[in-house]
């Protein structure tokens, strides 16, 4: 180990390379006290851990689909004085013995990611434990992408990113963390794209050049240094390789595509009913609407509330007739009632999170002082799945899941010391928080997607973490009804395309404030081009005013409805490039930059 004090900070440093070892693809490199792991995934794709202590964690990913198959690399390794090269059919992974440097470089011996520092670690002051970093020097006219859904310029050189999801209602541009937790950024530099995915859920923190404009680094506050590089050449194939890491969706039902329709909220059922009538009155396609909090009993979730929807059976039923799905929200919250059925489940089984002194996690949301089940109990996720089998029979076709970054009124989430079961592994909250909402999502999709069976599932979710397309779509949270929020949006569903999440949208015409009839129908035709289009809107403020296509007036109804009608009219083409999303991984809306990556004017 070697010592590094500054003004600032005092650094830690692995010693120098005694030995190596391999087994098959992967490669121990052992620094007295430091090892780093380098599994070499593919030709491509290269895997980096290190355990400054000689011991690493369990090898366990959220993220990784289930049985990921590790693709035979043509590896050949040479040493010298100096380092190490381990050659694949496409790259030159240097490890050199001072320090456990790396420089990747392609075959031509074009350097595509150089160590800065490298990995490194400080002690983590305030809570204790170590914070493991890793830093790469800037190439030259060097731009980043990817990294979820920030509210900014694409590129995000010059930028500090950070993960740890928020409840971030009427968020701003630039505004960051949001509700998404994507640790993944591209880089790209003299035509050279690649990835670079730092598989951590604690809070995680990504510096592009903005403390040292010539250094990238990265760096989680717990957790182990683990990341993926993953070289394209080209950026379509970094994301490609990305999905076939963490996963696509399964293609939706063709109707997921279509245009929908959201208020919060929806209320009582007889006003369901006239949206849904005036739709078809209207000649104006759509095809589902949502019922938001306002139609549970009391926002218990899983029950009706008996004035607004007495008979939610027959509702369905009838919209369904009319050519409407019907889709629920639900929310982690779970009220703490004595006489509620899923209370009584919850708490009888032990599935509520507790904080560390053993007593339940409670905090306030819609239904006021709740218990939030820990769906990172794989016991837990079986049961949430099984509570929709009800649902789907009266006639939901699909769950929207919000909240779960998870939100909390007053203190804005759990406080650190929640216990979670973290698939077998005891964590506190500080590790779970960033995936929080991806096992709900998940535990979501798996129930949806028994009870539908053999139809296909639709879940949308608020929050998620890398891997969660595999189960659900998202949107973007609540957005304002500005021009700058349309902007935002852009950027935002490109960004997450980029992120390997394609099934995206915004609430079109903005959820906070009204929109006027020209940014209305402006952000129509925004979302007629997204892979996700639903209008929604925050309803329940005293000054909202109605949000439908028909809203203001006949001038721009006919816009709205001419591009809504476009949006049909192009659905095969939607649904074809969801297929090739699905099977290959390619975005489904492209940046141009991933078209001609050698303008960067484009950006
Ligand atoms: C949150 C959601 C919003 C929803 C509201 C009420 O603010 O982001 O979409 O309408 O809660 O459920």
């Amino acid at each position: 180990m070697e010592i590094k004090k500054d003004k600032y900070s005092i650094k830690y440093f692995p010693a120098d390379i005694t030995k190596y070892v391999q087994e098959g693809q992967t490669f121990y490199f052992y620094a007295t006290d430091t090892v780093l792991e380098v599994k070499v995934f593919s030709d491509k794709i290269v895997r980096f851990r290190y355990a400054p202590d000689g011991r690493f964690q369990r090898d366990f990913s959220y993220a990784l689909v289930e049985n990921l198959t590790i693709q035979n690399a043509n590896l050949s390794v040479y040493k010298d004085r100096h380092k190490f090269d381990l050659m694949t059919d496409h790259l030159v992974v240097q490890i050199y013995k001072k320090s456990l440097k790396v420089t990747i470089l392609d075959r031509k011996y074009n350097v595509i990611s150089e160590d800065e520092l490298g990995f490194h670690w400080q002690h983590y002051i305030k809570k204790g434990g170590k914070i493991n970093y890793c830093s790469k020097k800037i190439q030259d006219g060097e731009v980043f992408f990817g990294m979820g859904d920030k509210p900014m310029e694409l590129n995000l050189r010059g930028k500090r990113i950070e993960n740890y999801g928020a409840d971030t209602y009427g968020f701003k541009k630039d505004q960051d963390p949001i509700y998404k937790n994507i640790p993944f950024y591209l880089g790209l530099h003299h035509d050279i794209g690649y990835g670079i995915f730092f598989d951590n859920t604690f809070r995680s923190i990504f510096d592009f050049g903005k403390e040292q404009f010539d250094v990238c680094s990265f760096w989680a506050r717990g957790g182990e240094m683990n990341y993926y590089f993953i070289y394209g050449p080209e950026l379509m194939n970094v994301v490609e390789q990305y999905a076939g890491l963490t996963g696509t969706p399964e293609m939706p039902p063709m109707w997921a595509l279509g245009y929908h329709q959201c208020k919060w909220s929806y209320y009582p059922e007889k006003q369901v009913r006239e949206i849904a009538q005036e739709f078809r009155d209207r000649g104006i396609p759509c095809d589902a609407i949502y019922l938001d909090i306002d139609y549970m009993e009391g926002f218990r979730c899983f029950t009706w509330s008996k004035e607004g929807f007495p008979k939610p059976a027959k509702l369905m039923g009838d919209l369904a007739e009319k050519g409407f799905k019907t889709i629920v929200i639900i929310d982690p919250g779970i009220k703490i009632d004595p006489e509620y059925w899923v209370y009584q489940e919850g708490l009888k089984n032990g599935y509520f999170c507790k904080r560390a002194d053993g007593e339940f996690m409670e905090g306030d949301v819609w239904p006021g002082a709740c218990n939030f089940p820990d769906y990172t109990n794989p016991e837990v996720r079986r049961w949430w799945s099984g509570l929709f089998e009800e649902m789907i029979r009266m006639g939901v076709r699909g769950v929207w899941n919000d909240m779960n970054e998870p939100a909390v009124f007053e203190i804005g989430t759990f406080p650190e010391d929640v216990r979670h079961n973290f698939d077998g592994d005891p964590c506190s909250h500080r590790k779970a928080h960033n995936i929080y909402g991806m096992q709900m999502a998940r535990a979501t999709y798996d129930g949806i997607r028994k009870f539908l069976y053999p139809n296909r599932p639709f879940v949308i979710t608020r929050s998620c973490y890398s891997g969660a397309q595999r189960f659900s779509s998202v949107w973007t949270g609540d957005n304002i009804a500005t021009w700058e929020h349309l902007w935002i949006a852009n950027m935002q569903i490109q960004r997450l395309c980029m992120s390997g999440i394609s099934f995206a949208g915004s609430d079109v015409g903005g959820f906070i404030g009204n929109p006027d009839g020209e940014l209305y129908v402006r952000w129509v035709q925004m979302a007629t081009f997204h892979p996700f289009i639903r209008t929604h809107s925050a309803g329940n403020d005293p000054g909202a005013e109605p949000q439908e296509p028909w809203s203001y007036g006949s001038k721009f109804e006919f816009i709205a409805k001419k591009y809504i009608l476009l949006r049909y009219q192009l659905l095969p083409y939607i649904y074809t490039t969801f297929w090739q999303h699905s099977t290959y991984g390619i975005p489904m809306v492209r940046p141009l930059i991933m078209h001609d990556q050698t303008d960067t004017e484009s950006l």
